[in-house]
């Protein structure tokens, strides 16, 4: 099937991807944020800094702070959930970032995974030349590398992304090893061990979430684009005659984990790899593409990698990683289907889909419309007022609740804003103390994306929450529901 042409349909929702190709021409055009909107709010509630920004900062190196590591958790939480906690046929691992460098000429890293890099002559810079045309040249006014007359680009040559660093002391032949580019192989080193441990036979997988690291020749869009980034990845190890089942289940099963986590449907898309594209282990790969503010890129790739990997490091360890099926008494080396996601990706797809602006009240106000699941905060405990015992009730509430589910108690400022703040993080709920809860022990809910609010008993509110948090969620951005 040529995904490229045809709808993808997926959980009854159907996603047309020829009717929305770049953020100019899509039909969503006007509800694609703008990146600078996303990196504003990121810094202004602390999701995400510059890094070391005290010494002028480090180019694409980004810090996460208090709301970003919670969103982050969430996503890999969800992730982990969906991968094993919900499933009995994958098992998880956290293997070294620094491993054997044998490592890395099996399975053809040290070789081919290279980008094609051309200099330019004049103003200096560096870019990769199969996207000239989302890179911008030095000169002003800006344009593509190679557009202006003053360009003069060198032909291309093959730069290798992998980070090299020395091992103990001393810089000596053989101390040379690699910072992992991806944790995929991790899970190859170890597949014996689940044979013989976990006792597992294919098809089964093995799940590890983990730092990755590569020397990108061109980074840029925020946290699209780094050296340094997390991934999400599952080796699933089959039968030769099912790889091609299990690949298109993985597919499918990918793209209702974002849908069923609240990322619109008509931002979304899956598209097969040319021949040209696929990476030197693929013999097909699909990417999950998200409209980003950049346009349709790569969220997920789902690759199948065939044997190509436990094939090679059966060659070069002398370890014999085939599996014998005692029920058909036949001897194969495991073919893997592969969904690999960026936990940094995933999360600005999650931040771009859930930004909104809407108006309340004449006043115009920013909020974060994102899957309660993942949301940073679940709920924010108010006392309307800092006085009358409302601050001691509410801070009663906020104990009562932080057990169970990530809540945030504040007290400063006018309700109004202390609302917006929490709109901007993107807090699904506020319960606010008021004078009747003192009196009946009674306190209302505020929806953020509604804004209804409802009254009910303080002892309700726990298995309240709950019960929201366990609904299935659509983003209102899809309903077209404003407040
Ligand atoms: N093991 C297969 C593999 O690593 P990949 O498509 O190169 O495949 C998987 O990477 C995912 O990792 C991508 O879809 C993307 O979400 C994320 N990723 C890759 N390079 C990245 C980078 N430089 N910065 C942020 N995320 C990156």
């Amino acid at each position: 099937m040529d995904r490229l042409t045809c709808p993808v349909s997926m959980a009854g929702v159907t996603a047309d991807p020829d009717t929305a190709q770049t953020p100019q021409n899509a039909q969503t055009a006007g509800d694609v944020v703008t990146m600078d909107k996303l990196v504003s709010l990121a810094k202004r509630r602390g999701f995400v800094f510059p890094s070391s920004e005290i010494y002028g900062g480090l180019g694409s190196s980004y810090d996460y702070g208090h709301y970003g590591v919670l969103l982050k958790n969430n996503v890999k939480a969800q992730w982990w959930r969906a991968m094993v906690q919900e499933r009995d046929d994958i098992v998880a691992l956290d293997s070294a970032i620094i491993q054997s460098p044998r490592t890395w000429e099996a399975s053809g890293h040290v070789q081919s995974f290279t980008d094609p890099l051309v200099d330019c002559r004049t103003c200096k810079l560096r870019f990769r030349a199969d996207r000239l045309d989302e890179e911008e040249c030095g000169r002003k006014p800006s344009k593509h590398p190679g557009e202006t007359p003053d360009c003069d680009l060198t032909g291309a040559r093959d730069f290798n992304l992998l980070f090299e660093t020395t091992i103990g002391p001393v810089r000596e032949q053989g101390s040379t090893v690699y910072l992992r580019p991806e944790t995929a192989q991790g899970i190859f080193l170890n597949f014996k061990h689940y044979l013989q441990f976990a006792r597992k036979k294919p098809p089964f997988g093995i799940a590890q979430v983990g730092k990755s690291f590569r020397n990108e020749i061109t980074t840029g869009n925020f946290i699209f684009r780094t050296r340094e980034f997390e991934q999400m990845e599952m080796e699933f190890f089959v039968s030769p005659a099912a790889a091609e089942t299990w690949f298109e289940y993985w597919l499918a099963e990918r793209m209702r984990w974002y849908l069923e986590l609240g990322i619109r449907e008509n931002h979304l898309r899956l598209r097969a790899h040319d021949n040209d594209e696929l990476s030197h282990y693929s013999s097909a790969t699909d990417d999950i593409e998200y409209l980003f503010p950049i346009g349709w890129q790569e969220l997920e790739g789902i690759a199948n990698r065939g044997d190509y990997d436990l094939r090679q490091h059966s060659l070069h360890s002398g370890d014999d990683l085939s599996y014998f099926d005692t029920e058909t008494r036949t001897r194969y080396i495991p073919h893997v289907i592969e969904p690999a996601a960026g936990v940094d990706r995933a999360m600005l797809a999650f931040l771009a889909d859930a930004y909104d602006e809407d108006e309340i009240e004449g006043e115009s106000r920013t909020v974060l419309r994102l899957h309660p699941a993942v949301a940073p905060v679940k709920v924010a405990v108010l006392p309307l007022v800092r006085k009358d015992g409302q601050p001691e009730l509410a801070r009663e509430v906020h104990g009562q609740l932080r057990g169970v589910l990530q809540a945030e108690y504040d007290e400063g400022g006018a309700i109004g804003r202390r609302y917006r703040r929490q709109d901007e993080i993107g807090t699904p709920w506020a319960v606010t103390i008021d004078h009747q809860s003192l009196e009946d022990r009674t306190v209302t809910v505020r929806d953020r994306d509604t804004l209804a609010q409802i009254r009910i008993a303080i002892d309700d509110l726990k298995p309240e929450l709950q019960r929201r948090l366990d609904e299935p969620w659509r983003s209102p951005k899809l309903r077209g529901a404003r407040s």
